[in-house]
This record gives structure tokens, C-alpha cells and sequence, in this order.
């Protein structure tokens, strides 16, 4: 039910896109990798499910924040595509299976709901680093029985999972690796600290220029997750299109910059507290105008987000995607709710209305679905929205968070 506004503390646990390449970070090193501030989301449930299938044992402490891998000394190589298929994410074994096993099959994951998302540059990498890699059967299967050698690389595009790929694999390649052009992400530098910790010898993390000298073995560790940007992001949306005033704690402001001040344009009061941030809104927000690039550009994965609040700002706005082309396919979604937002390729044309009518809505990616349910606190009535086994796949307990902020919603039917 729309209409109440958002006021309270929430606390984000650790980046769902940060955990899942941890996880299988583990892979390269043989002993029990245990690692915290785990967030308890359907994605780390198939993450866990898939390094069992390749042989590791996988468990977690009651509330399921701490994990730990046990990795053994042979891995099995294969990863099916009952799991592919399910998560994306599951790619990311592609580098460390190669670099410990020496060859590796993982299931092609195809197209999905947000756009084509290519593998071209993990392969184009994987071979500069002497992998023979080949697609059959909808499998793409690498060899490198002889080891990988370090090479230089320059990726096309600063993509996140391609760099991550690289920068497990060359991790335990021989000799120096470098790659160009590398992505930045804040979940980039998490990974690097934690190989570095493992033993890894990394350096330029957070520049486009990373630089890997490869080792003959890494070592097992415990290491805490960073905290969910786009999971704050979120709580920061909530809180302006609300006019409400939450304080997001557990997270990192300074991996939020572009956003934070895209909300103070829109007319909100960001300040800084001790663990994490406050937002308080007491007005209709202004349009503001954003472009998604990689970081520290704008994140795609706050343009949902955006969309609703610009949906019930005071004038008009143009949002531009520059990652997923298919990210506006929630446009239609959110139509449905009385918005005006016209497409046309990657720019959407949103002009603010003052108000949302409730309705049924679907989610048709996790950031959709978390942009429906902001639309659907401030639309007038009642809003359903279907298929939220998305929102479940990136935010823990988030109809629990809603409630204890004092929003009027509920959730019908078990989370998968
Ligand atoms: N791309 C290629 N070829 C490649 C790799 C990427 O063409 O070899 C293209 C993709 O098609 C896409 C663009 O490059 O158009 C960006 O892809 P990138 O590799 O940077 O993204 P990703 O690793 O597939 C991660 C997150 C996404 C997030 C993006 C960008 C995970 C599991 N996923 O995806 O998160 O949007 O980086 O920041 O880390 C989400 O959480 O909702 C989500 C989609």
C-alpha cells in the first residue's frame, strides 16, 4: 500500500556482486577459505551449490553471514547448466577452474533478461594467456594442461566479469600479466585484496591498469565482504521518493558518490554518520538527468531505481543506459503504474506525474523488481508485484527492512 513514508535505520550486509566471485575465489586454494558479512540471498544458496557439485563441502553459521569452503585438492571442472542457467554469475569458476585443473567446461549462460552480456573478452583473455578455448554443445570448454603464461591483455571494455576472469587466472599463471583497460568496481578492488591476501601479487587495484605476477600457490583465508553499494543505493531512492529519512549503516558512501549527489540535486539532505550515511527528504524530488557508465560512473544497476523516482519528480528527465541494452524492459512495468517514460534505444524520456496509481506489476531482473516496489510505496492504492524471486536473488529481508521502516506491505507466498 502506497503512501507511508520511509523513517528508520537499515543495516547492508555484503555485495552480492562481490561474494559470488569470492566464493569462487576460493576454488584457487586448497583448505577452508571462510568468508563474512555473506548476505543471505538466493544467488549465494546456487553459488554454494555449485562449488559443492565441483567437489568443495559448503557451510554457514545459523544466520548464514559467515560461509565456509572447504576446497579440496582435485576439483571436478564441470559446471552444469541446470546452474548456469539459473545465475549468471556462475562464470566466474571459468578462471579459477582453468588455472587450478588446467581445463574447464562451463555451461554457456545465453542471453538473459537484461541484455546479450557477450563472453568474448573473458575468452579473447583466457587465450592471450595460452588457453585453447572452444564451444560445444553448449558448453565452453578451456584447456591449459601445460599452465596459463602471463600476457599483456586490453579489454575492449571495462568489463567486471571479464576482469575478474583474468584476474583469478592469472593469478596463479606463470610470469607477469598485465591488463588494460581493466574495470574498477569497488567488488574489482575486494577481490584483489582478498587474492592478495590468499598470497597473489596484484597491484593497481581500482585503476584501469592492473598488474599480476603469477605464483605457484595460494593459500586459504578468511575475509569480510564489502558492503552493498547498490543494496544503500536503494535505501537512499526509498528515502527521497518517500520523503521519508533513513539512515543507511554498514555502508560505504564514498562508493556512492554519483549517486549521493544526483539525490542532493534532486532536492534530498545527505550526511555522512559514523558507519554509513542519512537521508532526509521533505519535498517532491526535482527530475535529474543520469548516464550509466562503468564506475565510477553512474551504476546500471541504480537506473531502475532512478526511473520510479524520476517517475514522481517535479519536471522531466533523460535517463541514458550505456551497459544493458534490455535494462528498460521494466519501462512497461512501471507504465502500468500511470508513469510517463517514453524509450527510444538507450534513452528513456521520464516526465514526472504527481502521482502513481497502485496495480499488478511483474519484476523482470532484480534491479526492476526493486525499482517496482519504490514505485509501488508511493502509488496511490495497492501495487502487487509478481515474480519477486528476482528482488530475492540481491536483497536479503528486504520486506522485513521495508516494514521496519514503517512501510505498509507484506509478502504472499514463500520466497523460492
Ligand atoms: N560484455 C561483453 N563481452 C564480455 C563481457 C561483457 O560484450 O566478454 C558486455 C556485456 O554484454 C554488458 C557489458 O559488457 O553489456 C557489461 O558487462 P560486465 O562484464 O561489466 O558485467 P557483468 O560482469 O556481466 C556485473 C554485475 C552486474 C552489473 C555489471 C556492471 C555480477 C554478478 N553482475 O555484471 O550486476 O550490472 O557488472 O556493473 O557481478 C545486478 O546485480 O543486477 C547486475 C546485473
Amino acid at each position: 500500500m502506497g503512501g507511508a513514508r520511509l523513517r528508520g535505520e537499515v543495516t547492508v550486509t555484503g555485495a552480492k556482486n562481490s561474494v559470488l566471485k569470492l566464493m569462487a575465489a576460493a576454488l584457487l586454494a586448497p583448505g577452508r577459505t571462510v568468508l563474512t558479512d555473506v548476505p543471505h540471498i538466493l544467488d549465494v544458496e546456487i553459488m554454494a551449490e555449485l562449488l559443492r557439485r565441483l567437489g568443495c563441502d559448503v557451510s554457514h553459521d545459523s544466520g548464514g553471514a559467515t560461509v565456509a569452503i572447504d576446497v579440496p585438492e582435485r576439483l571436478e571442472h564441470r559446471a552444469d547448466y541446470d546452474l548456469v542457467r539459473r545465475m549468471r554469475a556462475s562464470i566466474t569458476v571459468l578462471g579459477p577452474l582453468l588455472a587450478r585443473c588446467g581445463v574447464v567446461d562451463v555451461a554457456l549462460p545465453g542471453g538473459d533478461n537484461i541484455g546479450s552480456r557477450g563472453l568474448d573478452m573473458h575468452i579473447a583473455g583466457l587465450q592471450r594467456l595460452g588457453a585453447s578455448v572452444t564451444s560445444e554443445h553448449g558448453y565452453l570448454i578451456a584447456h591449459a594442461e601445460a599452465g596459463l603464461r602471463g600476457a599483456s591483455i586490453w579489454l575492449d571494455f571495462p568489463s567486471v566479469g571479464a576482469t575478474e576472469t583474468l584476474l583469478m587466472a592469472a593469478s596463479l599463471a606463470q610470469g607477469r600479466t598485465v591488463i588494460d583497460n581493466a574495470a574498477r568496481e569497488p567488488e574489482i578492488v575486494d577481490i584483489c585484496s582478498m587474492l592478495t591476501e590468499m598470497g597473489a601479487d596484484i597491484s593497481g587495484a581500482g585503476s584501469s591498469t592492473l598488474e599480476i605476477n603469477g605464483v605457484e600457490v595460494l593459500r586459504p583465508v578468511e575475509h569480510a565482504t564489502v558492503p552493498d553499494r547498490i543494496v544503500a543505493g536503494t535505501w537512499a531512492v526509498a528515502a527521497v521518493m518517500t520523503r521519508g529519512d533513513i539512515t543507511v549503516r554498514g555502508a560505504r558512501p564514498e562508493h556512492l558518490d554519483i549517486a549521493l549527489d544526483k539525490l542532493v540535486t534532486a532536492g534530498a539532505q545527505v550526511t555522512m554518520v559514523e558507519d554509513g550515511f542519512r537521508v532526509t527528504m521533505d519535498a517532491r524530488p526535482t527530475a535529474v538527468d543520469i548516464v550509466t557508465l562503468p564506475y565510477p560512473g553512474f551504476p546500471t544497476d541504480l537506473q531502475p531505481q532512478f526511473i520510479a523516482l524520476n517517475a514522481i519528480a517535479e519536471g522531466a528527465a533523460l535517463v541514458t543506459e550505456n551497459l544493458f541494452e534490455a535494462r528498460f524492459r521494466f519501462v512497461h512495468e512501471l507504465v502500468r503504474l500511470g508513469a510517463d517514460v517514453q524509450t527510444e534505444g538507450h534513452h528513456a524520456l521520464v516526465r514526472g506525474r504527481t502521482t502513481l496509481s497502485g496495480a499488478p506489476v511483474e519484476a523482470t531482473d532484480i534491479r526492476a523488481g526493486a525499482g517496482l516496489v519504490l514505485a509501488g510505496l508511493v502509488a496511490e492504492g495497492e501495487t502487487t508485484v509478481h515474480e519477486v524471486h528476482h528482488i530475492d536473488r540481491g536483497y536479503a529481508g528486504f520486506v522485513e527492512d521495508l516494514k521496519r521502516l514503517g512501510a505498509d506491505v507484506r509478502r504472499t507466498g514463500a520466497p523460492t
